[in-house]
């Protein structure tokens, strides 16, 4: 099967990024968002990323213009009848995903792949709320998508042989590695990432260093090209929280546990750069 049409549900930064990276490699892309301002301001990110790639890594103007031209902007899921591949990256909500699904599922062709970005909801359970469970499967690109080259590649336990060649080979259509993992709480990426995220906050809250001295440890120690307490910024405090959560009652090891600050700081409403504020504060920082 040749994956030619892509639906992308879901217009924020992950959406958009996998609707830039497939629009990019020739495919044409659909991206849906539930109002046309967020459809509009995924598109504008991709058109800024893409005059960043065209100055700094020799795009042509040319090539730039046919990518947006092959990126059709909606509110409706009318273009998944056509898709052979819907990749939903809405938010990280499994009743709000299960809902989604249903209705994919009943608008896809009978071939139609349907895939989520999710960063640590269980692909089995979401592919158990469509007909086509074996069609179902976990495509988790990481940010900033233009970016960075892995693709996890999560088998749900009913995920078919074909589906995951197919989607494997697309994301090395793609230019990505695709890594095969199955479908245990936070993968691979979150279950390692994370809790070096969520120590790095325990060693803020247990006062062993400041928030500039655990970041440089980590980027100059280890050559991270950010240190873990703007990385959690970067991802949002509120994601990373709702991760840890999933790996503790998931996992159910204690060595989980989200630590009460980053609890404290999403309270605060203090999530990170989407909220101008985090372990840094973006609003006087230039991060
Ligand atoms: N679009 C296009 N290009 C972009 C871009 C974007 N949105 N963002 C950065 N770039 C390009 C730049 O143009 C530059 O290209 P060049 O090498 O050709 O000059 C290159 O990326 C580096 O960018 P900058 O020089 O501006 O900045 P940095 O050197 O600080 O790199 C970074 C930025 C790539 C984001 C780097 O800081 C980094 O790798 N950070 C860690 C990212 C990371 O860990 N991501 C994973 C997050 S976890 C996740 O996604 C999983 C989720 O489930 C939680």
């Amino acid at each position: 099967m040749a994956i030619k049409e892509v639906m992308v549900i879901g217009a924020g930064q992950m959406g958009s990024g996998i609707a830039q990276v497939c629009a990019m490699h020739g495919l044409e892309v659909a991206l849906q968002d539930i109002a046309p301002e967020f459809v509009a301001r995924g598109f504008s990110r991709i058109e800024e990323s893409l005059a960043r790639i065209v100055k700094k890594s020799g795009l042509s103007e040319s090539a730039s213009r046919e990518t947006l031209a092959r990126i059709t902007q909606t509110t409706s899921l009318d273009a998944v009848a056509s898709a052979d591949l819907v990749i939903e990256a809405a938010v990280e909500k499994m009743d709000i995903k299960k809902s989604l699904f249903m209705q994919l599922d009943g608008l896809a062709k009978s071939d139609a792949i349907l895939a989520t970005n999710t960063s640590s909801l269980p692909i089995t359970e979401i592919a158990a709320v469509t007909s086509r469970p074996e069609r179902v499967i976990g495509m988790h690109f990481m940010n900033p998508v233009p970016v960075m080259k892995l693709v996890e590649v999560i088998r749900g336990l009913q995920t078919s042989e074909e589906t995951y060649r197919v989607v494997s080979d697309l994301a090395r259509t793609l230019g990505k590695t695709p890594v095969e993992v199955h479908d245990y709480p936070g993968f691979i990426s979150n279950r390692i990432l994370l809790p070096m995220i969520n120590e790095a906050i325990y060693c803020l809250y247990e006062g062993v260093a400041d928030r500039d001295a655990i970041d440089t440890v980590m980027k100059l120690g280890m050559n991270h090209p950010m240190g873990p307490l703007q990385l959690a910024d970067f991802i949002g405090l509120d994601t990373c929280l709702s991760i840890m959560e999933i790996l503790h009652e998931g996992l159910g090891d204690s060595k989980y546990r989200p630590c009460p600050l980053l609890r404290k700081y999403v309270a605060a409403g203090w999530l990170g750069k989407k909220s101008g504020r985090g372990f840094y504060d973006y609003r006087v920082e230039a991060k």
